[in-house]
């Protein structure tokens, strides 16, 4: 894939009100337009987190990898999750194109969520632009009710990107394989599987038989779940 800072990008609203990027150079889209905070919930926090929480419901504490931190939304999402199992998270994610601080003032602004009050979509816009605007390469704290959240941003091509240790979970958020070639191979899960923990969870909204062979191929047990709506499946892949 071709692509420079100064492609062109839109922001779109999806059926369920959320919004997403439009690369109209890949004809791509950062999320499903059928609703974008529907997919990464479905995808990443129920499939994905809950799921790991279930296994896991006395921890305190999760590392989580991200393949694409894009607009934060799969981060946005993970921040509630965090309040809700009072559960403290390392949020670790790759971003080889950093979208502008007023983007995304924009794209988090107070429309982003209809029919919710005042001081949640203010919450929204502040966790959002404590999150853009923040240093890359570093630990930072984003303050939330309960649990507690840290990110840190690696701006690098996930191919030559520094991998943490004893990963959790991983949101592999890479756009499709049909779009983007080389971001999807066991070469590259191949040092993320290594740094994962026991029992650590893959999540990815792909369900390609090519993804799933990769997976399996450098060691995960996989399965094929029901994807968001108007997407077949996704792929859930485990490190026993
Ligand atoms: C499907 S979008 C991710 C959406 C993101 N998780 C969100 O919620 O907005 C794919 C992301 O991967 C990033 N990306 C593309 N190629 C990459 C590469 N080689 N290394 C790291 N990031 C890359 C894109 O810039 C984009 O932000």
């Amino acid at each position: 894939m071709m692509r420079e800072e100064t492609t062109e990008i839109r922001v779109v609203e999806t059926d369920d009100g959320s919004r997403t990027l439009y690369l109209p150079g890949l004809d791509e889209t950062y999320h499903s337009t059928h609703g974008a905070v529907t997919e990464s919930r479905h995808v990443y926090i129920e499939k994905g987190l809950d799921f790991w929480r279930a296994a896991h419901p006395k921890a305190k504490a999760v590392t989580v990898f991200e393949m694409g931190l894009g607009t934060g939304t799969n981060a946005m999402l993970a921040m509630d999750w965090c309040v809700a199992n009072d559960c403290k998270m390392r949020y670790y994610s790759v971003e080889k194109f950093p979208l502008g601080p007023d983007l995304m003032k924009e794209y988090w602004g107070p429309k982003i969520l209809s029919e919710v009050d005042d001081l949640v979509s203010q919450d929204v816009s502040r966790r959002s632009d404590a999150m853009h605007s923040s240093p890359w390469e570093q630990w930072i704290e984003i303050p939330l009710g309960l649990g507690g959240f840290e990110i840190f941003k690696h701006k690098s091509d996930i191919r030559d990107a520094e991998i943490p240790d004893e990963i959790d979970m991983v949101f592999w958020d890479a756009f499709g394989p049909k779009k983007q070639d080389g971001v999807w191979g066991a070469e590259l899960f191949q040092p993320i599987f290594n740094a994962m923990q026991q029992g650590g969870i893959f999540v990815t909204y792909s369900a390609s038989g090519d993804v799933k062979r990769a997976l399996k191929e450098v060691g995960f047990g996989v399965e094929k779940l029901d994807g968001p709506p108007y997407k077949r499946h996704m792929l859930r892949a485990k490190k026993d």
